[in-house]
């Protein structure tokens, strides 16, 4: 069953909107993530924060980039190279519409892409960033399997989602959110931390805060290490 009014993401949803709002008014924001998710926006920032620790020169991959969430772990001037890919065109424009009012522009380019055939070389990115995308993917394992492979050996990749094995709290957000289009099939915990591993990376976390995980994974250095 499709729940009308909603939208999947070709649709640009309501939902499309109402999470950047949530995130951008955190009074507000704050309680409203609390009670649906069970975890904390700041968390967010913090997985984002990352993006501020690179140094000039670095390239980093946003996928999914939605309405650009993650570019507020970016500092003007920092002088990376932001990859912002998504497979919608309408959520790309609202990702550079957010790099405008941050005035992070001369350091984001957006690229139309399917998180499962990146148009990417092989270890060409010091950080992957995914910002409560696993979760939307038609094909989770396949995703991981290319966010991991245009890493750079030693690079990590970051990043937020729901799983399937969080519990009956979170059953009624996946049925609405599955039955909307926005959510895809997802995952549990361990078939992530699985494909990650098997993907080439060491060092895999992955912490539960409520309803959401979110994953730290470093590709290895070398073959021997993975
Ligand atoms: C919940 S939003 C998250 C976006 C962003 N990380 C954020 O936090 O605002 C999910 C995004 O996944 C994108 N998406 C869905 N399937 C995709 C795919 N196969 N490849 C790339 N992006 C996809 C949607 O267009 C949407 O922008």
């Amino acid at each position: 069953m499709r729940l009308p009014g909603l939208g999947g993401w070709h649709e640009d949803p309501v939902w499309s909107y109402v999470y950047p709002w949530l995130v951008e008014h955190e009074r507000i924001g704050g309680p409203a993530w609390r009670a649906g998710t069970g975890s904390d926006l700041a968390l967010m920032r913090e997985t984002a924060a990352e993006i501020g620790t690179l140094p000039r020169g670095a390239r980093v991959l946003d996928v999914p980039a939605g309405s650009g969430v993650a570019l507020r772990g970016l500092r003007p001037g920092q002088g990376i190279d932001y990859v912002a890919a998504d497979i919608s065109a309408t959520m790309l424009a609202r990702t550079r519409a957010a790099a405008t009012r941050l005035g992070v522009t001369d350091q984001v380019t957006t690229a139309l892409a399917d998180v499962g055939a990146l148009p990417f070389a092989d270890a060409s990115f010091d950080l992957v960033v995914s910002l409560t995308g696993l979760h939307c993917f038609p094909d989770p394992r396949r995703a991981i399997g290319e966010m991991v492979r245009v890493l750079a050996p030693g690079a990590a990749l970051t990043g937020s989602s729901l799983f399937t094995d969080t519990g009956p709290r979170y059953e009624p957000l996946r049925w609405v959110g599955t039955r909307a289009g926005i959510l895809g099939p997802m995952c549990s915990t361990a078939e992530a931390v699985t494909w990650l591993r098997e993907s080439g990376c060491r060092d895999v976390d992955l912490t539960l805060h409520g309803g959401v995980g979110y994953f730290h994974a470093t590709k290895a250095a070398t073959q021997d290490e993975s």
